[in-house]
């Protein structure tokens, strides 16, 4: 998108404010929803699918790696002006322009570029309804690209393989039932994968979807941060094909499971009742494990503690809560930790942050909640860590999983994963996350020291200054056409549900 000169200029920019940078990178407060992985991700207006905000911009610059070239697919397009002067969506590449695009013109549903970087531009003005855009994108390994709203019931094929895009999770839009029993037709193909465990939010994937005769119901769960719906009879459901690492791995409740505390009390009749780790299976009856400490403040987690007895591939946990009616306790959210034989513990990072990775645990006492991993954890013993709950610690726990393959059993206890490139093209944040981490004022970016934010304040409005005098230039350069005139304004953010965040919990009873 920019010349030699402004891009020298950005580069300087960056390395002198973080803040400067995220503005140049997304500029306008007319941006929804944005998730950006290394080679796919999802773009909207803000409020989609809900009406757009009068007089807003939305400035995004989306790349895949060098060498490749970028697929846009539109997933919506719902701007209600007819001529584009005061609503557009417009994508500008270093050699061609597309667009802008509004109204009830006809709209490419796919581009593919000729380059790997493209400038997204939203604009609106003065209007009554519309709901925007849905934007998709991918680098041209995948041609089989996909938005977040197709639903399988879209396809007539019995048996087929689709890319789905980072960032799918949390676009509005229904999806009914669950891994085992397959989903609804009707349900969003990309959402239902990432429900199904198949592929991660923050990065995307190949999905293979099979075709199959319906099911009389459809039983929804939570899983992976997607709460799935009941769903009534339908003609078609659909299933993933996976690799086939997902048996329930078989555990001994008194070997093989260890607590930090657990609970004991003594009831009316005068019987010791205890809420052992050996009554942390998911498959028995009976209570759960249950913590000794009630706190809240603590400083020593808690932790519940699985042997596998070997070396294990780890694809997924399953959890409840206490399962007894008159104890409403559960574990709203927690860590996981994983170690082999003799070495330290390691925490489950997530896969684009290289932060601990918070999952999303139970709603109630009684409803199993699945989170997977993606990529595996390759380990012997496991521990969950309860992070927040409801009332007391209680646990019931199901991990998911295979036998590790000769060539996976030399490797280190470690994460099986495709290696991230280190300098990964295209911003790896979301704008949902802002709400758990700091403002990124506060936030030093790695690297960058103190002396070098002290550079002169002269020297820095100056530079900006260089900035905007280039943008009117780059304006005028357009057929001096600027498609309306709303105001550029800082970026902002808007908290949404965060994975870590806790969903609020329906009441029970
Ligand atoms: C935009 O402004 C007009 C006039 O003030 C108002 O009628 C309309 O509801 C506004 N639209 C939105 C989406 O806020
Ligand atoms: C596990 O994977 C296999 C192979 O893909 C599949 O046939 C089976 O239905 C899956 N089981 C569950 C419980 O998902
Ligand atoms: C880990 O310990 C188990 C039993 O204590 C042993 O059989 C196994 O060989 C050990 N593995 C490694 C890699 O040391
Ligand atoms: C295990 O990790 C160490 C250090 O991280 C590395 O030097 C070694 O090559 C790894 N071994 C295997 C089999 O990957």
């Amino acid at each position: 998108m920019v010349a030699g000169a402004r891009s020298d200029l950005l580069a300087l920019l960056l390395a002198v404010s973080a803040p400067f940078w995220l503005q140049a990178e997304e500029l306008g407060d007319g941006c929804g929803h944005i998730v950006t992985y290394e080679d796919s991700g999802t773009v909207t207006s803000k409020n989609y699918p809900g009406t757009y905000p009068n007089h807003t911009v939305c400035e995004k610059m989306i790349t895949v790696p060098k060498g490749k070239r970028l697929i846009l697919r539109l997933g919506d397009l719902d701007i209600e002006s007819q001529t584009c002067a005061s609503g557009y969506l417009l994508f500008t590449s270093s050699s061609d322009q597309y667009g802008p695009y509004c109204g009830s013109m006809t709209v490419p549903k796919e581009l593919l570029l000729n380059t790997n970087e493209v400038t997204v531009r939203f604009e609106s003005g003065s209007h009554i309804s519309g709901r925007g855009f849905l934007l998709t994108y991918a680098s041209s390994d995948h041609p089989d690209l996909i938005t977040c709203l197709e639903r399988a019931n879209h396809y007539l094929d019995t048996e087929y393989s689709k890319f789905c895009p980072a960032g799918c999770r949390d676009i509005a839009g229904d999806i009914s039932g669950n891994v085992v029993d397959g989903y609804r037709d009707t349900s969003l193909l990309c959402k239902a994968a990432i429900h199904a465990g198949i592929i991660a939010d923050e990065v995307g994937g190949q999905i293979s979807v099979l075709l199959q005769k319906g099911i009389s119901r459809y039983e929804g769960i939570l899983a992976n941060g997607v709460l799935s719906r009941d769903g009534s009879l339908s003609d078609k459901r659909f299933l993933f094909t996976s690799n086939g690492c997902n048996r329930s791995l078989s555990l001994e409740p008194d070997r093989q499971i260890r607590a930090s505390s657990s609970w004991e009390w003594t009831n009316e009749a005068g019987d010791q009742v205890r809420w052992s780790p050996g009554q942390a299976r998911l498959q028995d009856q009976g209570p759960s494990w249950a913590s000794g400490d009630r706190s809240k403040n603590h400083k020593q987690r808690e932790w519940l503690r699985i042997d596998l007895g070997e070396k294990k591939k780890i694809t997924g946990i399953r959890t409840t809560g206490s399962t007894q009616s008159n104890f409403n306790f559960y574990v709203k959210s927690f860590v996981m930790n994983f170690r082999n034989n003799d070495s330290k513990w390691k925490t489950y990072k997530g896969i684009v942050n290289n932060e601990e990775k918070v999952f999303q645990g139970n709603l109630n006492f009684r409803d199993p909640v699945r989170n997977n991993f993606i990529p595996p954890i390759v380990a012997r013993y496991v521990r969950v860590i309860p992070q927040t709950w409801h009332q007391r610690i209680a646990l019931k726990v199901e991990l998911i999983g295979c036998q590790i393959t000769p060539s996976e059993t030399q490797g280190n206890d470690s994460l099986v994963w495709r290696k991230t490139s280190p300098n990964i093209v295209g911003s790896t944040k979301r704008e949902d996350e802002t709400i758990s981490k700091p403002t990124p004022s506060e936030e030093m970016p790695e690297g960058i020291s103190i002396t070098t934010l002290v550079i002169p304040l002269v020297l820095l409005a100056l530079l900006m200054a260089a900035v905007g005098i280039f943008a009117v230039l780059r304006r005028r350069k357009k057929k001096g056409n600027t498609y309306g005139s709303a105001k550029i304004q800082k970026t902002g953010h808007h908290p949404a549900c965060h994975q870590g965040e806790v969903r609020k919990a329906p009441s029970v009873n």
